[in-house]
């Protein structure tokens, strides 16, 4: 049993206690209707407490029990709140740290709550693509007002407990505790207070109107679809709020689960459901222990000052992390201070950063030219040219000088981080911090195991890059990691899709209209095509027989790099970042189609969609089954971070996983029979071919 009774005096405690935060998952929901079931029973009980044990009053329903037989079972959460307001003694909800989603519809079903400061108050089930389904809807607008209520809905956003406690008027806590120290005493001395009060009071008797009720909602429906255009579950939230003000109780509850019920069964929801579990998960490693020591990072030593080192820097300045920043000429460091100072800059003008922060974060950077100044950084991350020899001089120089125990990282993109590390003398110590531009900005990081690297290293860096706010996600070594190497596979298909007929707008298009952030020709743009020119030419040597449009190729010796040269795909005019279609790059692909002896043909949105996406998930299959990711959950954070692959489609494995892996490989025996496509690159991946044999999913 999840939850603890104890007796004190005449006050019956029942205590949540399923961490890590109190998830009212079926035995916590057992425990607390048995607690409550005893205290009845008990005649010298003449009120109960429910609190929880450890951070957390509670965090909700247990979402890791979605989808199972136990989240069905009864007493489902209904039946405990009902049983909550039944119960013939005044029971009062003691909330603390953390009062989400079904936890505070639990506390809404108690006859009092008593919070104390500091605790996070919110009904969070939107970010899952839900809505609260255990009265939030009906009760929390009658106990903060309808518009306070449908923000923190819509939003699922958290609200401190002592805001809402200074609001006049407000119902939700009869009493803010002075301390969370001091809530179990509080508590248990209101609970004496009001033990003999009747009749008990009832959220669900309060009134809730709306002034202007038609017209607010019509507002507020407006406000909605602008901002979820992907998802269903805000607006099914007016709805159900909505129906708040308009039904009885009874039917607005009964309404609410109902939508509720819908919502859950929607791939959005699905979606969002992977993302929160997948993004948590990613920060596990299966062979490291969470308990395993770490090393203290309390400076950084960062070198090279380019694009890359230069936002690398800010997130650690950003947290509070001294910077030495090191460069082999003193014009380099000042151009990367200025483009940091300018980054700064901008955001103050903007309003998001305080001046005074914006000094402090300078403060905490230093500049140097030579190495002996590195001797005491704990963490040291390279960000010099993508070129072996120059990684290996500088690693060379590092083992000399830095300090043991040091953690010496690469952001290498593409080489191979073992042979980086065989550079020195602690392989142990070496490790890939692979970030992504601009990447004071993007969310991923991806971290390189190499085979030396240490278990102490690995917790120390997922640990530093929770603390500078990346989603990290672990990588073996191989070309291009987790998620450069299946963009490879994905540039592939959108440069036969060129081959065949199609113009780079209408490739662009059809993948946006999925939900990508950029299609695959406005991102070279943006990105640079010389970039993959450069791949492309190693790869000739490497690989001679690999298979590709030569669009591409033909752009770059048209100087077209994209929006650094102010042409690439597209065209652009000075200053501005729109794509504008471009004559004369759609004329080279007609001529390079005629040269190929091909007759264009229309290719439609949907195999547009199939193929780039087939091509990461297939890709990805093979990663997953060389270990180089340890879980498909693993390959979509990447995506879902660090390339604008669409949230609401949970990233191409889960998405693959919805279609249905069976579907997915029909599709690319397909593609395989097209002459004009690589038959190799459509030949699934074993393990593909295996699950889909099986009719089962990536897990
Ligand atoms: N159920 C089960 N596990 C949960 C959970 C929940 N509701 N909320 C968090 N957890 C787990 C996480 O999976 C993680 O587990 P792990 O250590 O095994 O990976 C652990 O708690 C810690 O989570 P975080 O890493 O997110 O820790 P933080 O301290 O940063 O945040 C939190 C804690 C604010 C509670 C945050 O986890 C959160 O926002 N959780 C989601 C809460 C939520 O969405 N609740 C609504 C659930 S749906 C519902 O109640 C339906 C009802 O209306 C019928
Ligand atoms: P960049 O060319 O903008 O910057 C490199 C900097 O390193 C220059 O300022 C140069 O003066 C300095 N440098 C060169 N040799 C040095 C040495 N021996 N000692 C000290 N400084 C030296 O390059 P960028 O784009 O910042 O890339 C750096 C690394 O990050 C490369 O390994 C690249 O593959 C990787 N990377 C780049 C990404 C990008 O989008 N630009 C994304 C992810 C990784």
């Amino acid at each position: 049993m999840t939850a603890e009774y104890q007796v004190h005096g005449d006050v019956a405690v029942i205590t949540l206690a399923n961490p890590p935060v109190n998830g009212l998952g079926l035995s916590t929901r057992q425990g607390i209707v048995d607690g409550l079931a005893k205290a009845e029973a008990d005649a010298a009980v003449k009120a109960i407490v429910i609190t929880g044990a450890g951070g957390a009053f509670s965090g909700g329903a247990d979402i890791k029990e979605f989808g199972t037989d136990k989240s069905l079972q009864e007493p489902n959460l209904h039946s405990v709140i009902n049983a909550v307001e039944n119960a013939g003694k005044p029971v009062v909800a003691a909330i603390h740290s953390v009062c989400m989603g079904g936890g505070l519809e639990l506390a809404l079903g108690c006859h009092y709550r008593i919070a104390a400061p500091g605790c996070s108050v919110a009904l969070p089930e939107v970010k899952l693509g839900i809505l609260p389904g255990a009265g939030g809807t009906q009760r929390l607008p009658r106990v903060v007002g309808v518009e306070a209520a449908l923000n923190m809905i819509v939003s699922g956003e958290p609200v401190k407990s002592e805001m809402i406690g200074a609001v006049p008027g407000q119902k939700l806590f009869d009493k803010m505790a002075a301390s969370a120290e001091s809530l179990a005493a509080e508590a248990l001395a209101f609970a004496k207070s009001v033990a003999d009060v009747r009749p008990l009071p009832l959220v669900r008797n309060l009134p809730c109107k709306h002034p202007e009720g038609d017209a607010y909602f019509q507002f507020a429906r407006n406000m909605v679809k602008g901002m979820a255009k992907n998802f269903p579950a805000p607006a099914k939230c007016v709805d159900a709020v909505e129906a708040a003000t308009k039904r009885k109780f009874a039917d607005g509850l009964a309404f609410e689960r109902e939508l509720f019920i819908n919502l859950m069964w929607t791939p959005e929801s699905r979606a969002l459901r992977h993302l929160f579990l997948a993004e948590r998960a990613a920060s596990k490693i299966p062979d490291v222990p969470s308990d395993t020591p770490k090393r203290d990072v309390q400076k950084v030593g960062v070198i090279g000052a380019g694009t890359m080192g230069g936002g690398i820097s800010m997130n650690f300045l950003n947290a509070g992390i001294p910077v030495t920043i090191l460069e082999t000429k003193q014009e380099a460091l000042d151009r990367g201070v200025a483009t940091i100072r300018k980054n700064y800059e901008a955001q103050v003008k903007k309003g998001k950063l305080k001046q005074e922060k914006y000094e402090q974060r300078m403060a905490l950077l230093s500049t140097t030219l030579s190495y002996d100044d590195l001797k005491d950084v704990d963490l040291v991350i390279e960000a010099v040219f993508e070129e072996m020899g120059v990684k290996e001089a500088v690693f060379k120089q590092l083992d000399a000088v830095a300090k043991p125990g040091a953690i010496l990282a690469s952001n290498t993109s593409t080489l191979d981080v073992d042979q980086i590390a065989s550079f020195t003398k602690r392989p142990q110590d070496v490790v890939g911090m692979h970030f992504f531009s601009p990447a004071n900005v993007m969310k991923l990081l991806e971290v390189v195991r190499g085979k030396a690297t240490a278990k102490d290293v690995l917790a120390t860096v997922m640990a530093i890059a929770k603390k500078i706010k990346k989603t990290a996600v672990v990588s073996g070594v191989c070309d291009g990691f987790i998620g450069n190497r299946m963009i490879e596979r994905y540039s592939q298909q959108a440069g036969f899709l060129l081959d065949e007929g199609c113009t780079p707008q209408q490739v662009d298009k059809a993948i946006e209209k999925f939900g990508f952030a950029m299609g695959p020709f406005r991102m070279g743009d943006l990105a640079g095509n010389d970039i993959g020119w450069a791949i492309r030419k190693r790869r000739a040597v490497e690989q001679p027989d690999m298979k590709y449009s030569k669009t591409a190729d033909l752009l770059c010796e048209m100087g077209r790099f994209g929006q650094k040269t102010g042409a690439g795909w597209y065209d652009y005019q000075a200053g501005k970042r729109d794509a504008i279609p471009s004559d004369v790059v759609n004329k080279m692909i007609e001529d390079h189609r005629k040269a190929l002896g091909v007759t264009p043909r229309k290719v439609s949105d949907e195999e547009i969609v199939q193929r780039l996406v087939y091509a990461l998930v297939n890709e990805g299959a093979k990663i997953l089954e060389e270990g180089i990711a340890s879980k498909s959950g693993d390959i979509d954070m990447v995506y879902l971070t660090g390339y604008g692959f669409p949230i609401h489609r949970g990233g191409p494995m889960h998405y693959a996983s919805e279609v249905g892996l069976f579907n997915v490989v029909e599709s690319m025996k397909r593609f395989a029979k097209n002459p004009l496509d690589d038959a190799r690159a459509w030949t699934p991946a074993p393990l593909l071919a295996k699950l889909a044999a099986e009719g089962k999913a990536f897990q």
